[in-house]
């Protein structure tokens, strides 16, 4: 397999990346996944722009134009005759002895990414998945796509081990976001998420269903929901580059609404598929 490395593709064998690296030993940079539907990247323009602005909050200067980046992009599933799957991609801080403080600005930074072959999970979008709340631990800045995924990590395995696709996360009672998804709740025809802040990551998928909710003739209300609302909700739904727009039909045990996929679910899940490439 071909995979990024700084501003080459090159065979995956060939990259090698130090020990000393700050992503390893400060989880210090950020990633991006990309959507790739037969041969095209899906919204690959914003997930980048996503990209570079996670960089600013953490003043990371990447030493690419967006342009280049796109363009090594695109050539990285070329190269990989990658038809359905995704695009990883990160950046860290460089590699130099360890020490908190930033290196110097003559330290590279150090990008790398690599493609996925993965199937649409359409059984999920059919039937549902069951979800589970999970304190949320992680830090104040979930709007940035940190390396550090600690408390996302330690949410899915104890979604994973009750059996659970998600972990809906609260804290306390705020219901924020998922694991790796973002979570909305719809009631009495009107659509609930949690707005924009530096409690969630701002999906780009969450984007998209913004702008169908608006197609379809769907009022959106950016307000968080308690964990009591989330129980009570006609319909809930989970959403990521690789979950779309996924119902969720069971919260611990508490069936939402009929137990089945809602009507809007079903009305966004084909808004969403009509802007697929
Ligand atoms: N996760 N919230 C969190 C905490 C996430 O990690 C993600 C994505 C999302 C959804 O963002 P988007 O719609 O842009 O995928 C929300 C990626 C897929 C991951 O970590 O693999």
């Amino acid at each position: 397999a071909y995979s990024l490395w700084n501003d080459q593709i090159v065979e995956e064998e060939s990259i090698v990346v130090s020990p000393e690296d700050r992503g390893y030993q400060f989880g210090d940079g950020i990633y991006e996944v990309v959507k790739v539907y037969n041969g095209n990247m899906f919204t690959a323009q914003e997930h980048i722009d996503r990209f570079y602005a996670s960089a600013e909050k953490i003043r990371l200067v990447i030493p690419y134009t967006k342009d280049v980046l796109h363009k090594l992009l695109h050539e990285l599933v070329e190269k990989n005759n990658l038809d359905n799957g995704h695009v990883y991609f990160q950046i860290t801080r460089g590699a130099i002895s360890r020490n908190h403080v930033f290196p110097d600005a003559s330290v590279p930074a150090v990008l790398t990414g690599n493609v996925k072959v993965s199937e649409r999970p359409i059984a999920n979008f059919e039937k549902g998945v069951k979800a589970t709340f999970v304190e949320d631990i992680r830090w104040l800045r979930c709007d940035i796509k940190s390396l550090n995924l600690l408390g996302a990590v330690l949410a899915k395995q104890e979604a994973s081990e009750k059996g659970c696709y998600e972990a809906i996360l609260h804290r306390g009672d705020i219901v924020t976001e998922c694991s790796s998804a973002n979570v909305y709740g719809i009631k009495d025809g009107t659509l609930y998420t949690h707005p924009a802040d530096n409690f969630i990551l701002n999906g780009i998928t969450r984007q998209v269903i913004l702008t169908c909710a608006a197609e379809i003739g769907l009022p959106v209300v950016e307000e968080a929901m308690t964990k009591a609302d989330v129980l009570t909700m006609d319909e809930v739904i989970v959403s990521s580059v690789s979950s779309e727009v996924t119902p969720v039909i069971d919260v611990d045990g508490h069936v939402i609404g009929q137990g089945v996929p809602g009507e809007w679910t079903r009305k966004l899940q084909q808004a969403f598929e009509a802007k697929l490439p």
